[in-house]
């Protein structure tokens, strides 16, 4: 049942218990991460297909839960296209070269991704090759506004003043940037799933910074274009995003099968918006995973009372796991979302 029940959840059929994985499961709260890290770089990591496969499979057989997600990243897409990009050691992703012209725009290349990201499809076909059907596997993507700030600010951002000037300022180059985008993009997730991933996932980390307005006019064409690709394979296709609670019914014209959710808001309001036939995923805060075990405990209770036995729900976090988590409380989640509703009592 392990096997099935998060696609099922996905296309919001009833299921057994409440299929339940984590953002960034795979990551620095994990001593066997941290070992490999401590030897390999994170690009490294990303670019052997053998170091991606283990990654990917260390939360899967320590915890029960019901998906992988493989080990890559958002960015190193944009290393193709022509950008240096580096994770530097405590600060992040950094690229040296970004984009600040319409001339940067128009000299972005357009790898096929068996050329760009070979790595990544042989990490997938490796992994479904060990997981051998036990959980479902995930492939994923930046969206393409989420991977333009990037791209634009050389870096993570705050206000992402670069991004929006550009926007405002050059909106012609700004929607060629786009385009470019969601064509390298849409690709991508198409190729994961020939290399054998079974749900994609599209994270807008950050599109929240936006106005409704501007969603609308500069961004929302091209995650659709990217969001049909992806389901043009028929596999369940997630949209995540942060920060989009004030524009939900944008986020419902993306046409995702599965909504990923932040902790902002409830998840009965989030859906009552939304309309109730799409699935969510989401939406504990990451960093209630901190706290001790009865305020976790209230956490769950009140996104699963809030879910009230709607099909179509997938218990995750609202953003990925924090490095300072205690594994043994990922473990007492698992677990306890799994017995919830059931009468077996899991307390940890
Ligand atoms: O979820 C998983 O387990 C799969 C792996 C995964 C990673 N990054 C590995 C990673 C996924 C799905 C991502 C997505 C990603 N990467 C996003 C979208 C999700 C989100 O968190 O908003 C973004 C914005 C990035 C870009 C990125 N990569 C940043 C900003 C950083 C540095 C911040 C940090 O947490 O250190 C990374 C590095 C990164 N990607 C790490 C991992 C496990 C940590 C790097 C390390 O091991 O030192």
């Amino acid at each position: 049942m392990r096997s099935s029940r998060f696609l099922m959840a996905c296309r919001r059929e009833p299921v057994d218990v409440t299929p339940v994985w984590l953002m960034r499961q795979a990551g620095r709260y994990m001593p066997e991460y941290r070992t490999i890290r401590a030897r390999h770089s994170m690009l490294d990591a990303i670019r052997t297909p053998e170091l991606a496969c283990e990654i990917t499979l260390q939360p899967v057989n320590v915890f029960a839960v019901d998906a992988a997600i493989i080990f890559a990243d958002i960015l190193p897409i944009l290393i193709g296209m022509g950008l240096d990009l580096d994770f530097v050691k405590g600060e992040g992703p950094a690229i040296s070269n970004p984009v600040r012209s319409p001339a940067d725009v128009d000299a972005l290349r357009m790898p096929p991704t068996e050329e760009n990201l070979p790595y990544t499809l042989e990490a997938i076909r490796l992994v479904r090759r060990e997981l051998d059907g036990r959980v479902p596997l995930i492939g994923f993507a930046g969206a393409p506004f989420t991977l333009a700030s990037y791209a634009i600010e050389g870096g993570g951002s705050k206000h992402h003043v670069r991004t929006k000037s550009f926007m405002h300022a050059e909106p012609d180059a700004w929607h060629r940037l786009m385009d470019k985008l969601a064509t390298v993009l849409g690709e991508y997730l198409v190729a994961q799933v020939q290399a054998g991933a079974q749900a994609l996932q599209v994270f807008d980390s950050w599109a929240g910074v936006l106005s409704p307005a501007d969603y609308r006019a500069f961004v929302l064409p091209y995650t659709q274009h990217v969001i049909e690709r992806a389901r043009s394979t028929g596999v369940p296709v997630i949209y995540f995003g942060t920060d989009l609670n004030g524009m939900l019914p944008l986020v419902r014209k993306t046409g995702a099968d599965v909504f990923g959710l932040d902790w902002r808001i409830g998840i009965d309001d989030a859906w009552h918006q939304l309309g109730e036939d799409i699935a969510i995923q989401g939406n504990l805060d990451p960093v209630t995973l901190l706290a001790p075990w009865p305020e976790i405990r209230r956490g769950i209770d009140d996104v699963l009372m809030r879910v009230a036995g709607r099909p179509g729900h997938i218990f995750n976090l609202g953003h990925g796991i924090l490095p300072e988590t205690p594994v043994d409380n990922v473990r007492r989640l698992v677990d306890y979302v799994h017995t919830w509703g059931t009468g077996e009592k899991s307390d940890g």
